[in-house]
């Protein structure tokens, strides 16, 4: 099977697994993530095939549409064998999507350009204008206030405990989302972050301002 037909049922397959979800990993942030991942391989001289795969399907493995992540691996690699992709690609892709993961500390660090990529478009879509409307979102489905001035910002948690305490969207920008633009692997990420970056900061910057009455 020739790549754009592989990348075509990615897409179907992707589309239909994220349908009904609600927490943050909608159909439309994986399509975004693979297109921002095109782009930045295009830049990086990255191999596109891989990165767009990769985008398309790293979140289909995620913990909160599975039953476990080991569910969730599996059924991407049930998928990718299927569609008779090289062994190596495979392998590749799979291990892409296993250290995607912010959170999990004791993951190892992205090996492969390919990897470093996926992971910045996926952080990437978590700042800047987008990354503003997808925490609102998110803490609206969750049931979190939008902020709450006696409900200081969450540090030094270890997974667990940050999914189960309740927090403001204003203090997720300070608890997660102020810190990627750090996390960036490749320059032409860095210089994407840095404009999405200053839009958070103006942003809070105004917010604070109308909170407290004086714009
Ligand atoms: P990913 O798996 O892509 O890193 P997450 O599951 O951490 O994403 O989050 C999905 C979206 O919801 C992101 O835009 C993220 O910033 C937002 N989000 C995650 N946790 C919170 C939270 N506690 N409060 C507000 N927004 C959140
Ligand atoms: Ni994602």
């Amino acid at each position: 099977m020739d790549n754009i037909k592989i990348i075509e049922s990615a897409r179907e397959f992707a589309k239909q697994t994220h349908a009904l979800d609600s927490s943050g990993h909608d159909w439309w942030h994986v399509w975004r993530v693979a297109e921002l991942a095109k782009r930045i391989a295009e830049q990086e001289g990255a191999d596109i095939f891989i990165c767009e795969l990769a985008a398309l399907l790293h979140d289909i493995a995620d913990e909160k549409l599975n039953k476990s992540e080991a569910e969730g691996l599996e059924k991407v690699n049930d998928w990718l064998e299927n569609q008779k992709i090289a062994k190596e690609h495979i392998e590749h892709i799979l291990t892409i999507i296993q250290s995607m993961s912010f959170k999990g500390g004791g993951r190892p660090p992205m090996k492969t350009l390919e990897g470093k990529i996926v992971q910045d478009a996926d952080r990437l879509d978590a700042i800047g204008a987008i990354g503003i409307a997808r925490t609102f979102a998110y803490s609206g489905a969750k049931g979190q206030p939008i902020y709450n001035p006696e409900i200081l910002p969450r540090e030094h948690l270890t997974h667990e405990s940050y999914r189960k305490e309740q927090s403001t969207a204003i203090n997720h920008f300070y608890e997660k989302l102020l810190k990627l633009k750090a996390s960036m692997n490749t320059p032409f990420a860095r210089e994407l972050a840095e404009r999405r970056h200053n839009l958070m900061d103006s942003y809070l910057k105004a917010f604070f301002l109308e909170w407290q009455g004086k714009a």
